[in-house]
């Protein structure tokens, strides 16, 4: 069995706006609704839960009548940190199972509406043999490691090789006994502090290999209000060529689309 666990519990500070950023309105729908249909629409998804912004649960429990989601079982309130709402989804999915049972649970950012039926089939199938599955993709910038030198501002210490670096996207996905030991130690230690669950798992249970696949472009994170209007351009590509199946190929006609554009064939 496996539970997608929507980690919508953030108040969108760097998009600035009034409202939480996954409330968002983006080719007639709220953020956080396409990113429930994605997971509504996915055969190998059995049960979503839904972890809202503390003040907001009903307007995400009314998005989830309204659009009809039989799927999600559950909106609760989240934490005051990410790592904080996912260990309230942990407790929340170990409830719902019986003594003794385990399952497979998907972390995803509600803010990455963008993800693709291909991305979240293959992490189920890696689940079958690993413990714990990130989603990444290689990075076209060059990373550069900084420090900074009192009031001289920053300098580069280091340029790590490019074809080693990847970017790390959502969802996550592990088996519900990994990640809940993995939360249990991290919790155990006061100088914890995490941005994602995957380092969870790299820090407190470093014998479990993490399993990488791979990610795609399309799946980009609304985190800047820039973010904003290129996920909106995204979804009016998707829709223009295939309605109900956004990601890489409604990129891909896009693309071929506009190649015929200026090349006039
Ligand atoms: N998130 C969460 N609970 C929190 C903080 C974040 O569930 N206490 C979720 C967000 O809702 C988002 C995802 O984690 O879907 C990724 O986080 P981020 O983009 O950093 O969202 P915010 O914390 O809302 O953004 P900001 O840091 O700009 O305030």
């Amino acid at each position: 069995r496996t539970c997608a666990v929507v980690l919508a519990g953030g108040t969108g500070q760097r998009v600035g706006l009034a409202i939480p950023k996954q409330l968002l309105k983006i080719a007639g729908k709220s953020i956080l609704e396409h990113t429930l249909c994605v997971f509504e629409n996915a055969p190998d998804v059995d049960d979503v839960i839904v972890l809202m912004t503390a003040d907001y649960t009903a307007e995400a429990e009314k998005i989830v009548a309204k659009a009809g989601l039989t799927k999600v079982t559950k909106v609760l309130a989240g934490g005051a940190t990410r790592s904080e709402t996912t260990s309230i989804a942990i407790r929340a999915v170990t409830e719902s199972l019986g003594e003794g049972e385990d399952c497979n649970v998907l972390f995803h950012d509600a803010v990455r509406p963008l993800l693709s039926q291909r991305v979240v089939s293959e992490c189920v199938g890696a689940l079958e043999r690993h413990q714990a599955v990130d989603v990444a993709i290689p990075s076209s910038d060059t990373i550069i490691v900084t420090r900074t030198h009192g009031d001289d501002g920053e300098f580069i210490t280091e340029v790590p090789d490019r074809s080693r670096l990847r970017r790390g996207q959502t969802p996550q996905g592990f088996w519900l006994s990994t990640i809940r030991r993995a939360y249990e130690l991290a919790l155990a230690d006061p100088a914890f502090e995490a941005t994602d669950d995957c380092s969870v798992v790299i820090r407190y249970l470093p014998d479990v290999p993490v399993h990488v696949v791979l990610g795609d472009e399309y799946n980009m994170k609304v985190t800047q209000p820039v973010d904003v209007f290129i996920a909106d351009k995204l979804f009016q590509l998707a829709s223009h060529t295939a309605p109900a199946q956004s990601g890489e190929n409604a990129y891909r006609e896009g693309l071929e689309g506009r190649t015929l554009l200026v090349f006039g064939g």
